[in-house]
């Protein structure tokens, strides 16, 4: 099975670094991201971990529950901590699920047989509070993710969750946003009063409305 824009994210219960973790329990009323790895001990989801980890105040300023995927064991997980905390100068300070028979990989559609039966791939999903599957994300195994990118997208989704706004292209929180199609131009100046500007009447943009 796999997931889709606006499902419901399944829940779980899954072995991990720090003990059972219910999924839905874990998560509580943040946004989560659940991340998967293609495995253990091997150097790109080495960085991808350490990364995350140096990540940690980001991630708490904005409500974001963090937790990686990875199908070997607790055992191994263990183990493989200790080297990202001494090669990455950090402390993994999130669970990494361990999913020795894909229970967890197979309900999100971590496994993609034609790359490969044995891993997962590099897949990342985010979760908003009321469990929707905002976004999904896949990357292969020889490309190491762009956590910048989460938290970017992340800025996105909770910006548009509460005003009638898009975010344009390679926009980073702080820049102007655009009014989105359903608001009439004639009803901008009511709805946005830091003003906007028309540059064709399907693209007006407005400055953030939320700073
Ligand atoms: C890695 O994490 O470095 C990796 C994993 C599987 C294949 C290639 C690279």
């Amino acid at each position: 099975m796999s997931i889709r824009l606006g499902d419901t994210a399944p829940d779980f219960v899954a072995e991990s670094s720090e003990g059972k973790i219910n999924f839905y329990e874990f998560l509580g009323n943040s946004w989560g991201v659940l991340f998967s790895h293609p495995a253990d001990f091997t150097p790109v989801c080495t960085t991808e971990l350490g990364s995350v980890a140096k990540l940690k105040n980001e991630f708490e300023k904005r409500n974001v529950k963090v937790i990686a995927l990875s199908v070997d064991s607790v055992a191994s997980h263990a183990e493989w901590i200790k080297d990202i905390n001494q090669t990455q100068n950090t402390l993994v300070n999130f669970p990494v699920i361990a999913d020795p028979i894909f229970e967890v990989s197979k309900l999100y559609g971590f496994v993609h047989p034609n790359a490969s039966d044995k891993f997962t791939v590099r897949s990342v999903v985010i979760i908003s509070p009321d469990k929707k599957v905002k976004l999904l994300i896949t990357y292969p195994a020889s490309t190491g993710r762009n956590f910048d990118e989460i938290l970017r997208v992340i800025d996105s989704l909770q910006l548009t969750a509460n005003y009638n706004v898009a975010t344009p292209a390679n926009w980073k929180n702080g820049e102007d946003v655009v009014v989105i199609p359903a608001i009439k131009t004639e009803d901008i100046a009511a709805k946005f009063p830091k003003g906007f500007t028309e540059i064709k009447p399907y693209l007006r943009t407005t400055p953030q409305p939320n700073l």
